[in-house]
């Protein structure tokens, strides 16, 4: 880096709020380079051009073209999309079709993923050694396996680069794909080994990043550690002991701005945790719009998830009878495994009035549960970050979430000591099994009991400080280190 100049980073990813998003990493994606320019680090975001980031891009300037990006022409185009400073992969054969970025109407995986993401890490490689003469980033920062080989690339060619950084946000996808494709992805045959990108007899995108970056980080401290461990390091807990100094556990933040009671333009009652009475109305709201008793004494849990193994939601199917028992009712959106989306749907019919369940995506519903509900359940068996509970905190719907990965670092749990102490933001529970479930809903219905230590609860919830500020400070000064070291490698001898 040049001194005087601000640092420059270029963020790899396959998907990017508001543009495209299916989880998580979408919401970190598209937050972080804000939270970053008050680092004074300057973010440009490289995203695969799917109709819907295509159709967003303003000003867009071709900067560069490939007569053949795995298989088909292509060029990157620079403008603005959905408040980011972006570039974008232009490649009709790899990104022009409709639907979800990673899987076909029928739910499998595209055919040519390998090279649909292979040609994502291709294209940072290469913007990262200039391919835009106006931006030459000191750092190229990647985002899960969609963008694992852009560290592979950079380290297997010659000449001075950039830093490289892999953040792995769920080491659950880790985008395994036949050896036969190493040709076509343009990577060296000495690429082919444990070192490199070979990972049982294949091509490991995540395990390829993971070797290869300079550095590696996850989304909480809790999850870093976690992942060295054989229980939850997904076969990859070898290599990341080996890396260990390596890495570093950033909690994520929330855009503080998307999510804000008392601006939110989806809830009917706005307020903050001075007006926290005025949630009232919401909760009522959410009551009416899914379907619920309208009854304000009802403790009312939400649920905003993805369906699946890692969320626990067979854990809350298996405690409804408890839920129920309270007198209490229960909210969901969610989409996912098909199984699961029928059991909740089930549930729903059986008891109405009690359960209510939208199974599907549903951004604006999102807002109303989270402003609405008393309580937002979160039981998953493994968590590298998690944002939903962040979400409640900020609305003052008490999260109630299983001790692992980002939940343990993120929820304060209000037990006896907790509350003589005038600390506590929601419910703990472990192990995440549905019997320490069942005992974290009796726990929470004893203190929504207590209505002036529940309001203690959730105005500390609310004054949590779950905004970008302090995660962009630990980003960006771990971006300056790395570039200071890089700096001194690429240095002629
Ligand atoms: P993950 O990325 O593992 O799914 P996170 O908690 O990090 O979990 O992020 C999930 C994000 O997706 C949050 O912004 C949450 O509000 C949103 N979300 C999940 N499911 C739905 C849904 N069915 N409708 C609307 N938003 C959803
Ligand atoms: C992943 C994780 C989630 C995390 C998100 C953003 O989808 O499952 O815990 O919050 O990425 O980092």
């Amino acid at each position: 880096m040049t001194a005087g100049r601000a640092l420059t980073v270029l963020s790899v990813a396959s998907e990017a709020f508001p543009l495209v998003k299916t989880g998580g990493l979408a919401d970190v994606v598209g937050a972080l380079p804000a939270a970053l320019a008050e680092e004074s680090v300057r973010v440009r975001t490289l995203l695969p051009g799917y109709p819907a980031v295509l159709s967003a891009l303003e000003d867009a300037q071709p900067v560069h073209a490939y007569p053949s990006l795995m298989g088909g022409p292509a060029r990157l185009l620079h403008g603005r999309a959905g408040g980011l400073d972006a570039y974008v992969i232009e490649a009709p054969h790899l990104y022009r079709r409709t639907g979800n970025p990673y899987v076909d109407a029928q739910g499998r995986d595209w055919a040519d993923n390998v090279l649909r993401f292979g040609a994502l890490g291709r294209a940072a490689a290469d913007l990262g050694r200039g391919a835009d003469h106006a931006f030459r980033p000191d750092v190229v920062h990647a985002h899960d396996w969609q963008a694992g080989l852009a560290p592979a690339y950079l380290h297997f060619e010659p000449g001075p680069r950039p830093a490289t950084v892999l953040t792995v946000h769920n080491l659950a996808f880790q985008g395994q794909f036949p050896a036969e494709h190493l040709e076509a992805l343009g990577l060296p045959p000495e690429s082919f080994t444990v070192d490199g990108v070979e990972y049982y007899g294949g091509i490991g995108f995540l395990k390829a990043g993971l070797a290869l970056a300079d550095h590696l980080t996850t989304v909480s401290p809790t999850y870093a550690a976690e992942i060295r461990t054989a229980a939850n390091g997904m076969g990859l807990d070898g290599l990341l002991r080996i890396r260990a100094a390596d890495v570093s556990g950033i909690l994520n933040g929330l855009d503080t701005h998307v999510w804000d009671p008392a601006h939110d333009p989806a809830i009917v009652a706005r307020y903050d945790a001075r007006t926290i009475r005025d949630r009232e109305a919401n909760k009522a709201a959410l009551q009416a719009r899914m379907g619920l008793a309208i009854d304000p004494t009802a403790l009312v849990y939400g649920v905003v998830s993805r369906l699946t193994w890692q969320k626990g939601m067979d854990l809350l199917l298996a405690v409804l009878p408890t839920l129920l028992d309270q007198g209490a009712q229960l909210a969901l959106i969610g989409a996912g495994d098909a199984a699961l989306e029928a059991a909740f749907t089930e549930a729903a019919a059986r008891h109405p009035g009690r359960i209510a369940v939208h199974v599907g995506y549903d951004e604006a519903l999102a807002h109303v549960l989270q402003a609405g509900a008393d309580a937002i359940l979160v039981p998953s068996r493994f968590e590298p970050c998690g944002l939903t509970q962040l979400c409640a905190l900020r609305y003052g719907a008490l999260p109630v979430v299983a001790r692992t990965g980002g939940l343990a670092d993120t929820v304060v749990d209000a037990n006896e000591m907790a509350l003589a102490t005038r600390s506590g933001t929601g419910i703990v529970f472990s192990p995440v099994t549905a019997d320490a479930l069942a005992h974290a809903l009796e726990r929470t219905a004893a203190l929504h009991a207590q209505p002036a230590t529940w309001r203690a609860v959730q105005k500390r919830a609310m004054t949590t400080d779950v905004s970008w500020a302090r995660p962009a400070m630990r980003y960006a000064r771990l971006y300056r280190a790395l570039a200071a070291e890089r700096a001194t490698q690429d240095q002629p001898r």
